[in-house]
């Protein structure tokens, strides 16, 4: 299913997926349109299919229900994944072995297999798979990766990254399970995840706090902030990790904690991911960010700028403000399937960084602390824990076992 680009060939993009993101990108995608072209859209969900197509005013784009149509295509260079997580690995894999490139939406995977065999698709089907972890591509994020690197800021003891706002009483409510709406293919929707009646709260957007669909903020808002702690510290291999936290107080039919503490070990410093549903007071005086503790002074960083803040007079203050991070992200992609400039975030450091939130949801998930083998990609010990490694696909969106392998 391959084309060859010639250099002033636009390359030709399908998006996968039209909801929140899915929109997104096509704006972003659109505003490079001397470099691609959007030729269609697949959605399982006919009302998302026609609002896209009246929010971008391309009632000639065309539209399929089945993602599959999409890969069958021969003039199609690549695909944007902006499935729900749940879909991420499957759709990946699938349109790597149709020969599509692909810019796939984070967090990476919905679990740790699923995440391995992403790699290797991308690796064995030689495509480029680009995450959708867009603050790598922002200028002031490069910047402060810079400065933790250089040293300025001195032994760095602890990386914070938090997310706090206050969803109490009701969060996203309590719904019924319902018949399913007319025109969503809840089957296709679910895909991978086990079968169950439709309820409005799985579905559209808050699917984000349901262990069948995702990792509730954890994998969503956390895989942004520890990506960026765990790119700026070079590493990515945690020791030891352990969580605890609750669904307190928020009242709905959410499964995933409303508090939430994940402490990861590394050999000399600790990272550690704050999730508070049920207060907004802000941490560090912000309601969510990365924050870099060094025995010289501090570094704050969030999309919004970075600032560092020195302890007494150890090191001098410095304050900028933020940059763009989806376009250049967008154009990276594009450049990486054209001139193979290497991507800002490519499959496996997506992948490895995403594999840190899913760890310290396994931890809270079975309440022991869980070490990791980083070479041999496996949790160590625990038959718990080795459980929520994987999952077990409803057929037939399985993953060939044969690309579950370290990476
Ligand atoms: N990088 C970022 O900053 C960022 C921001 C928002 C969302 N995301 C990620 O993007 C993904 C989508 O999130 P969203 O908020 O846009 O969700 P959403 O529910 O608004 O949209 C998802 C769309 O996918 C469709 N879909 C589901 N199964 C499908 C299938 N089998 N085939 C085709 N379409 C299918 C749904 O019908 C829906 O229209 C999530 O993984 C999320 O984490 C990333």
């Amino acid at each position: 299913m391959r084309r060859r680009l010639s250099a002033n060939e636009k390359i030709q993009i399908a998006i996968i997926g039209c909801g929140g993101i899915g929109r997104h990108h096509y704006g972003q995608f659109d505003r490079l349109k001397n470099q691609c072209t959007i030729v269609a859209i697949a959605d399982v969900y006919q009302k998302h299919i026609d609002e896209f197509r009246t929010m971008t005013g391309r009632q000639d784009l065309e539209a399929h229900t089945d993602y599959q149509r999409v890969l069958e295509r021969k003039d199609i260079d690549a695909v944007v994944v902006a499935t729900p997580d749940h879909w991420h690995a499957k759709m990946t894999i699938d349109a790597c072995e149709a020969g599509k490139h692909v810019f796939c939406e984070k967090p990476a995977m919905h679990n740790i297999a699923e995440g391995l065999a992403m790699v290797h698709a991308a690796r064995e089907h030689k495509r480029v798979v680009s995450i959708g972890l867009q603050q790598r591509s922002g200028e002031h994020f490069k910047e402060a990766i810079e400065i933790v690197r250089s040293g300025r800021l001195g032994k760095i003891t602890m990386v914070h990254c938090w997310n706090v706002g206050n969803e109490t009483p009701d969060g996203i409510g309590n719904p019924p399970d319902e018949p399913t709406p007319p025109g969503l293919d809840w089957n296709m929707w679910l895909g991978p995840a086990p079968m169950r009646p439709y309820n409005r709260n799985r579905c559209i957007y808050h699917f984000r706090w349901f262990w069948d669909y995702a990792g509730g903020k954890v994998a969503d808002w956390g895989v942004h902030l520890m990506d960026i702690a765990l790119w700026a510290m070079n590493e990515t291999d945690p020791l030891e990790i352990s969580a605890t936290g609750g669904k307190f107080a928020v009242r709905d039919n959410r499964e995933t904690p409303d508090t939430v503490e994940c402490l990861y070990r590394f050999k000399d410093w600790v990272l550690v991911y704050s999730h508070r549903a049920a207060n907004g007071y802000p941490m560090n005086g912000r309601g969510y960010g990365t924050m870099f503790f060094g025995t010289n002074g501090s570094l704050f960083v969030d999309r919004g700028g970075l600032e560092v803040h020195p302890d007494g007079d150890r090191m001098p203050a410095y304050k900028r403000g933020g940059s763009a991070q989806s376009e250049p992200h967008a154009e990276n992609f594009l450049a990486a399937i054209r001139e193979g400039t290497p991507l800002a975030c490519d499959v496996e450091a997506g992948v490895r960084s995403t594999i840190v939130p899913l760890l310290g949801n396994i931890a809270y998930r079975t309440g022991e602390t869980i070490r990791w083998d980083a070479k041999r990609c496996q949790v160590i010990g625990s038959r718990n824990a080795t459980a929520l490694f994987s999952r077990n696909w409803r057929a037939p969106w399985g993953i060939p076992r044969r690309y579950i392998k370290p990476i």
